[in-house]
């Protein structure tokens, strides 16, 4: 039955981090258009900030995100400064002064900073924008990069949230990986931050990936769960080698198939369940009593860029190469390659490579398709009923004679089958989605 499924589903889906999609962004969005965007901001609006480092200590095989190894600090420190003269130039075409409720540091590896330079950063936001009290302030850490006195600066900055890159705890899967990180120093990581007032921990896991098998991946599991994180976020391994060279470290043959990353999935979230975690979207655990599981619960659960989040900012500013930001006229995205990015700073405009404008009919696409990531449920009834979606209804029938779609009137409901297949759900309604243009990683 699944071997079948997944024999017929097996299509390349964007995830849904945004709609639409980044393949939709265009040059037409520049820094002209963001600057306007960023005028009409009122003191009602609230803001999150994300903040891109993409500098790693060692290239990971796996790796997918904007990042690249650096072994000289002078590229990260000219990089700072051109980070600092962004916040700069964003806080300059905000007129108003909308409170900054949460700030995420990703990449790449923030840690790969210098202290003090995450402190001159943090200092610049707080400088230039007002945070709320009870700002959300998260940073993603690489174990193997983590010193004490990062640590220290995480702590005079308010970081109240982390999230440690865990991956899998299996040595042969490790060396596979070029990502070698002994279960002691997670466990000293989650240690020193936690000691650090840091409470609210977050690690990452990934299943489908060379030599791992549903034994190892419970053991990992196992492991992981013996540190309490308060949520995991589980990525199926997205091999895309056309696209991240280095991935060809990765061979193919090495690769588990559709059906044995579909079982891997299976045993790593039923372990989970198991544990006391609650499945939450596609991909992410939660303790049932973390902020997360109850904003589901009271239906505030969001998904951007940095997947599922209880934000609930009515505008997201991204900071750093390749960082998109998202306000209520559209999406835009800086410049990818780091000379792009820098180049536009110090000729002191922001640094704008593309983005894309919304429309009604975006709008509504996007809503719907966000609530069927979080909820795994929509009801049409609330988007002008069944009527106006007559196509989309029929392009569910044959989901639900799989059952992997229920539908009550105007409620669709994913089913618990359907949720490795919540993509293609989502697919349905998305009115750019071309396979043959754009080339995705697969939908499990
Ligand atoms: C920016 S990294 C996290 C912070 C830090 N750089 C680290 O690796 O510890 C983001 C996460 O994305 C996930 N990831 C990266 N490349 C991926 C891929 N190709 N497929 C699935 N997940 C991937 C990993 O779980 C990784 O921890
Ligand atoms: S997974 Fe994290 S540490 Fe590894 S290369 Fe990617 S961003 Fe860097």
């Amino acid at each position: 039955m699944i071997a079948s499924l997944l024999k017929r589903y097996d299509r390349q889906i964007p995830r849904y981090t945004s709609y639409p999609t980044a393949p939709q962004f265009h040059d037409g969005i520049d820094a002209r258009t963001y600057a306007h965007w960023l005028s009409e901001l009122g003191d009602k609006d609230t803001l999150s900030l994300y903040f891109h480092v993409p500098f790693c200590a060692e290239m990971c095989w796996f790796c997918g995100c904007h990042t690249k190894v650096s072994r000289r600090y002078d590229p990260i420190a000219a990089y700072v400064r051109h980070m600092l003269a962004e916040i700069d130039l964003v806080a300059d075409a905000v007129t108003s002064s909308p409170p900054i409720t949460s700030a995420h540091w990703g990449g790449g590896s923030p840690t790969k900073l210098e202290p003090d330079d995450f402190r001159r950063l943090m200092a610049r936001a707080r400088d230039r924008f007002v945070f709320a009290e009870n700002a959300e302030i998260a940073v993603e850490i690489d174990p193997r990069t983590l010193t004490p006195d990062f640590t220290s600066a995480m702590r005079e900055a308010g970081v109240n949230r982390a999230s440690i890159g865990v991956q899998d705890f299996d040595s042969r899967v490790q060396s596979a990986i070029n990502r070698v990180q002994s279960y002691e120093l997670v466990r000293e990581t989650a240690r020193a931050v936690r000691a650090a007032g840091i409470d609210a921990l977050n690690f990452d896991l990934i299943y489908g990936l060379p030599y791992q098998t549903v034994e190892s991946i419970e053991r990992s599991v196992d492991l992981a769960v013996s540190l309490n994180p308060n949520r995991l976020s589980v990525f199926g391994y997205a091999h895309v080698p056309w696209m991240k060279s280095h991935q060809k470290m990765i061979p193919d043959e090495v690769l588990p198939d559709n059906l044995l990353r579909f079982e891997q999935r299976e045993a790593l979230g039923a372990r989970l369940v198991e544990h006391g975690y609650r499945q939450i979207g596609l991909d992410h655990f939660a303790r049932p009593d973390d902020e997360m599981a109850v904003t589901l619960d009271e239906g505030g659960l969001r998904r951007n860029f940095q997947g599922y989040t209880v934000d609930d900012a009515t505008a997201l500013i991204g900071i750093g190469a390749s960082s998109i930001g998202c306000l209520r006229q559209g999406y835009v995205q800086n410049h990818v390659p780091m000379k792009a990015y820098g180049d536009a700073i110090e000729a002191g405009q922001l640094p704008i490579a593309r983005g894309v404008a919304l429309s009604e009919d975006d709008r509504i696409r996007g809503s719907i398709i966000e609530r069927l990531m979080c909820e795994l449920a929509v009801d049409l009834s609330e988007y002008g009923g069944v009527e106006p979606w007559h196509a989309e209804m029929r392009a569910l029938e044959p989901f639900e004679d799989d059952r992997i779609v229920r539908v009550i009137g105007s409620r669709i409901e994913v089913t618990e089958l359907g949720r490795p297949f919540l993509r293609l759900i989502c697919a349905v309604f998305d009115a750019y989605l071309a396979p043959e243009i754009a080339r995705y990683s697969q939908a499990i």
